[in-house]
């Protein structure tokens, strides 16, 4: 294990205990929820927010914080909020309505043991209980207005939760993905361009369809193009996908940087870095969960795998393969990596935790 790997760990499980902590302080009777939560719903929210997870997104407030010379501790709020909203999300993902999972985080799916109904209100108080625990606790209070808009964009309508709408529409793809996101925003245009320019790489003008290593083949061949030919067909189908991904997961990731560095007052070129770095880690990190689901271990992943293809979804590597997937995901680290370069020794975890992201079994 290099130096680097080995103190991104340490910090990851300081980090992480602390943040468990403050997590189940968020939800207690004394100092946290208080008394008149109904206690079924404690005990459902509290099933899932305390299970353990990666915290992947609470670690990166707190290291963008302290890379940008802030105090980690002023920014765990920020930290315990994204968890809830992550969790959330997770709860309501494994929804039968949804992908209709029936693990996670090595125990059953909320749903499976306290029903659907509480499942959905556990998901809603935490997402509520996020927004609360930010106003109230981050300061000063412009700062915690700042952070409050950032996660309802990365969490809402042109975020997660619409990321997630078009992704269970790609399930059928009854019509073009493209029409379900509605126009690209100026950013997602630049990196549709990028994503077609990287597809004809990629395929060429001969290629002979995508590896057969597992399929949502039904979601690559239905798919209409605007052309016939096959390379710009898979093109246009992996450039609808990155716009999934980058809606359903990225923006929360990248948003987990942004807040860290907001906490820690950092300037806008600073801001600037960390935005790239978190879109770029974002991306790669659903990548990674794609291939995660083909070649991955219920073991060790604590949630089911092969639901992908079983589901008929749109995924990397159902659409360029595994080796593409990789080589995809690795370009994204790459330069992710380049992005923080310039900090030296202060990005250096960063750096370390994009790697990970990439080599992850879990
Ligand atoms: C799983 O997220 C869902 C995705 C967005 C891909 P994580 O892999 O971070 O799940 P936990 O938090 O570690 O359980
Ligand atoms: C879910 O993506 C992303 C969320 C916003 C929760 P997946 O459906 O692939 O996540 P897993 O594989 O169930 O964790
Ligand atoms: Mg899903
Ligand atoms: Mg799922
Ligand atoms: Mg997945």
């Amino acid at each position: 294990m290099s130096d680097s790997a080995g103190s991104l760990q340490a910090s990851w499980s300081a980090w992480k205990t602390q943040v468990e902590a403050a997590l189940a302080k968020c939800l207690s009777e004394e100092s946290g929820l208080g008394g008149e939560c109904p206690p079924r719903l404690r005990e459902s929210m509290s099933y899932s927010l305390l299970a353990g997870g990666k915290r992947l997104r609470p670690v990166l407030v707190l290291m963008a914080c302290e890379a940008c010379g802030g105090d980690s501790e002023a920014a765990l709020p920020a930290a315990c909020a994204i968890e809830m909203i992550h969790t959330y999300s997770l709860i309501h993902d494994d929804l039968p309505s949804m992908d209709d999972d029936d693990y996670r985080r090595g125990r059953l799916t909320n749903h499976k043991v306290f029903g659907e109904a509480l499942a959905i209100l556990a998901g809603d108080a935490l997402l509520t209980l996020a927004f609360e625990v930010v106003a109230r606790d981050v300061r000063p209070s412009s700062v915690a207005a700042a952070c409050c808009a950032d996660l309802a964009f990365a969490a809402g309508a042109c975020g997660m939760v619409g990321g997630q709408v078009a992704d269970l529409e790609a399930e059928s793809l009854e019509c073009g993905v493209t029409q379900m996101l509605g126009a690209p925003t100026p950013p997602s245009i630049q990196s549709a361009t990028r994503s077609v320019d990287v597809a004809s790489a990629v395929f060429g003008e001969n290629s002979s369809g995508p590896s057969s290593v597992v399929t949502t083949a039904r979601a690559a061949n239905e798919y209409q193009p605007p052309q016939s030919n096959g390379g710009l067909r898979r093109a246009a189908a992996l450039q609808d996908l990155e716009a999934i991904h980058r809606r359903k997961t990225g923006r929360l990731i990248r948003s987990a940087l942004t807040l860290g560095g907001r906490i820690a007052q950092a300037d806008v070129a600073k801001l600037g870095t960390l935005d790239h770095y978190g879109t770029c880690i974002g991306l790669a990190f659903q990548i990674a969960d794609d291939v995660l689901d083909v070649t991955g271990t219920q073991d060790k992943l604590g949630k089911g795998v092969g639901k992908d293809a079983s589901l008929g979804k749109l995924t990397y590597p159902g659409l360029i393969g595994l080796d593409r997937s990789r080589q995809m995901a690795q370009e994204l680290i790459d330069e992710a990596c380049l992005a923080i370069a310039p900090w030296g020794e202060c990005g250096q975890r960063l750096e370390a935790m994009a790697r990970f992201v990439l080599e992850r079994d879990h």
